[in-house]
């Protein structure tokens, strides 16, 4: 189906639909980040890691648009999704402003996440910034399915970081942490590892979420060692399901919609 020339498949993995989720938590878990954990059976069982809800934040009659949140692990029987969000604008700040017993609306699951593979023996992971929100739900499926992954956690500095001590605990393997600025973990960004890594080790799968020239890179590089590599696109979202074309992402197949051919993509499809 195309929408002002910009491709978007006929059906998402499992049919979007509204829910009425009652707020189990929110509260801050590192500097402008907050962790939001939401009572909806059917999302629970519903949600595949690398897909994402949108969620109507009321209080501002001018807002009409709904806040797109990735989330970093379900418990399908508690009925339950947790959901990492950052402070960035006034929708998530006001966000975070509601209070636990409280209910909201959330339209999903949606898009198309990782295509995670039960076969693999080594996956590479790798985050900068808010990206590290879907990269977390992978490491959460591959702990769950027995597969070893190193991570690469990169944020601008140290109180940033909210995944490291929680990625340890699901893995074996290495997870190495940069910082823009030098206060946690190697200075830089996680390009310069994540390469590192792939020059050292034997991987699968290598899946990226983060700023564009870390995905651009990291992708390059898996391509050229032969390694199957996904990244999940950010992109202004406004419905989410192809209505509006605000998703556009370029690919070897025309422009596509973040929101339901994405936002993960074959990192072979992008044109950068
Ligand atoms: S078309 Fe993708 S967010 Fe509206």
């Amino acid at each position: 189906m195309k929408i002002a020339g910009i491709e978007y498949p006929a059906l998402a993995p499992v049919e979007a639909a509204c829910h009425r989720a009652r707020i189990a938590e929110n509260r801050i878990v590192a500097e402008g980040i907050m962790r939001l954990t939401l009572e909806c059976a059917d999302l629970a069982r519903a949600l595949e890691p690398g897909q994402f809800v949108n969620v109507a934040v009321g209080g501002e009659p001018r807002q009409l648009a709904r806040i797109p949140l990735s989330f970093v692990a379900t418990q399908a029987q508690e009925g339950l999704v947790h959901i990492v969000y950052a402070l960035l604008g006034p929708g998530t700040r006001r966000l975070a402003r509601i209070l636990e017993g409280e209910e909201l609306d959330v339209l999903g699951p949606l898009g198309h996440g990782w295509r995670l593979d039960e076969g693999a023996a080594r996956v590479l992971l790798v985050s900068g910034g808010t990206g590290t929100v879907p990269v977390y739900a992978a490491a959460v499926w591959c702990h769950r399915h027995g597969i070893a992954f190193d991570a690469v956690v990169g944020a601008r500095h140290r109180e940033l970081h909210w995944a490291v001590d929680r990625l340890r605990e699901r893995t074996s393997g290495d997870v190495v942490v940069t910082t823009d600025d030098g206060s946690l973990g190697e200075r830089g960004f996680a390009t310069g590892p994540a390469l590192r890594l792939m020059g050292e080790r034997a991987y699968d799968l290598v899946l990226a979420c983060g700023p564009e020239p870390l995905m651009q890179t990291v992708s390059a590089r898996a391509t050229e060692l032969g390694i199957p590599c996904q990244v999940s696109m950010e992109r202004t979202m406004a419905c989410g399901f192809g209505a509006c074309s605000t998703c556009a992402v370029k690919t070897t197949g025309g422009m596509k919609g973040a929101c339901k051919a994405g936002p993960v993509f074959d990192a072979r499809e992008v044109i950068w």
